[in-house]
């Protein structure tokens, strides 16, 4: 656990600069931590920037697919590897109280507590997984389905989230439907009927990506995963974009099941992710990986995580990289990251040339910009950022451009020169 002291010490900040964590009540100290911190005060939003490895002359701005990790992070990992290299003497066989080295057969509670906080969910609802593909097969796989048993899913799913079902579809004759939602989406409201028009009395799981990776839209799955749950359908959302990027409430949306990873928008390393299943089905969910536990619903999280020898050190650096995310305090990570997702947007609608795939309903975005220069492609586009300036978005195919993501390691500046960039080459 990295203490509130060390953070703010490291950060350049005192005990009095952040608002204890009870002490929000006291109107000195909000309006002044509020200045401080607010998502567009620059010279805290530096310090962040200093945990951070990156490199300085490179601009990183494609968390969409892999994330950058905090030095704390890092430093956390390899303290693990070189411990599990000089003393694994230290092992006491057998103790599942005591977080050991050699995941894979320990419930990893305190890690699954942390993951619960951060989606308000009762982490023994909580299994620990490698990816959102993972938890996504755990869930297509372990899920009983009839023939002629109808999934329903957006045309706009990633492989990852998508393909367990379609697996599914082809081995056991359930029909896998997928509803065209548009690029960009128009609105909230429109993707709400598109969907819910889809249902019919055979759809009997709904699965859709929380935000969709290739144009950064954030879904209305509140309002549809209660139609879908009137209508007594299981209700799965892919979390792959949201973990770490705005807030994710899974008792307030309502869903049966939800997955997400870490090493995207948290800044943990790769191959840190889970899945949250309501006990309601999660007591009934089949495991595809299975060991000791596989039957013993005593800790049906933990049934799901014991799934053979992992990678400890790499939970090592996930516990740090929660520890750093609270630190920072949730809601002030996602208001910074949309502050730049949106000065970006703004920024770009002054280039006519520019057409956005992004929603344009700005309550639908946060992060991620999708867009392209008329004429462009995705690669063209990409080349030019790392050719002009060492920034690197990511290409979207011929027509799409590029996936733009924005985060804390993110600055003004950086913003404002791509914005500059698109406009010379968008005249
Ligand atoms: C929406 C979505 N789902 C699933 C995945 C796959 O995630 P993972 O590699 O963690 O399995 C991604 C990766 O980009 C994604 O964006």
């Amino acid at each position: 656990m990295i203490s509130r002291r060390n953070l703010l010490k490291s950060l350049g900040l005192s005990a009095f600069a952040l608002p204890s964590l009870t002490g929000l009540a006291n109107p000195m100290t909000e309006n002044e931590s509020g200045a401080l911190l607010s998502p567009d005060n620059p010279d805290f939003w530096k310090s962040v920037r200093n945990q951070f490895p990156l490199d300085k002359d490179t601009v990183f701005f494609n968390p969409g697919t892999v994330g950058a990790m905090p030095k704390v992070v890092v430093d956390k990992m390899t303290a693990h590897l070189n411990y599990t290299a000089s003393s694994p003497a230290d092992w006491a066989y057998k103790d599942d109280n005591k977080e050991e080295f050699i995941s894979g057969y320990n419930n990893l509670m305190g890690i699954r507590t942390k993951v619960g906080k951060l989606i308000n969910a009762d982490p023994m609802d909580i299994a620990m997984t490698d990816n959102v593909t993972n938890g996504m097969s755990y869930i297509a796989n372990g899920i009983t389905l009839q023939p002629g048993d109808e999934i329903l899913t957006t045309d706009q799913e990633h492989g990852g989230g998508q393909s367990s079902w379609k697996l599914k579809e082809k081995r056991f004759g359930a029909v896998f439907k997928m509803v065209e939602i548009g690029k960009p989406i128009s609105s909230s409201s429109e993707v709400y009927d598109k969907i819910l028009k889809a249902i019919t009395p055979k759809t009997k799981v709904l699965m859709l990506s929380h935000m969709i990776s290739g144009s950064g839209a954030i879904l209305p799955v509140k309002e549809i995963c209660t139609e879908a749950k009137k209508r007594g359908i299981f209700t799965v959302l892919d979390g792959a974009q949201t973990i770490g990027h705005i807030k994710v409430d899974v008792k307030d949306i309502g869903c049966d099941a939800y997955v997400g990873c870490f090493h995207k928008w948290i800044g943990a390393p790769c191959g840190t992710g889970f899945m949250f299943v309501q006990s309601e089905y999660l007591k009934n969910l089949w495991t595809s990986v299975s060991s000791y536990r596989w039957d013993d619903h005593a800790d049906e999280g933990f049934r799901f995580t014991q799934r053979g020898t992992g990678n400890f050190p790499v939970l090592k650096g996930l516990d740090a990289a929660l520890d750093f995310h609270f630190e920072l305090e949730p809601d002030r990570v996602y208001a910074r990251i949309k502050f730049l997702g949106e000065r970006l947007r703004k920024g770009l609608e002054a280039s006519p040339k520019v057409k956005f795939f992004c929603p344009s309903d700005e309550s639908m975005c946060a992060g991620i910009t999708v867009y392209n220069i008329e004429g462009w492609t995705g690669k063209k586009l990409q080349d030019a950022f790392w050719d002009s300036a060492k920034m690197r978005p990511r290409a979207q195919g011929d027509i799409f451009g590029v996936r733009h993501c924005t985060h804390i390691f993110n600055s003004e500046e950086e913003i404002d020169k791509a914005i500059a960039l698109v406009s010379t080459w968008a005249k």
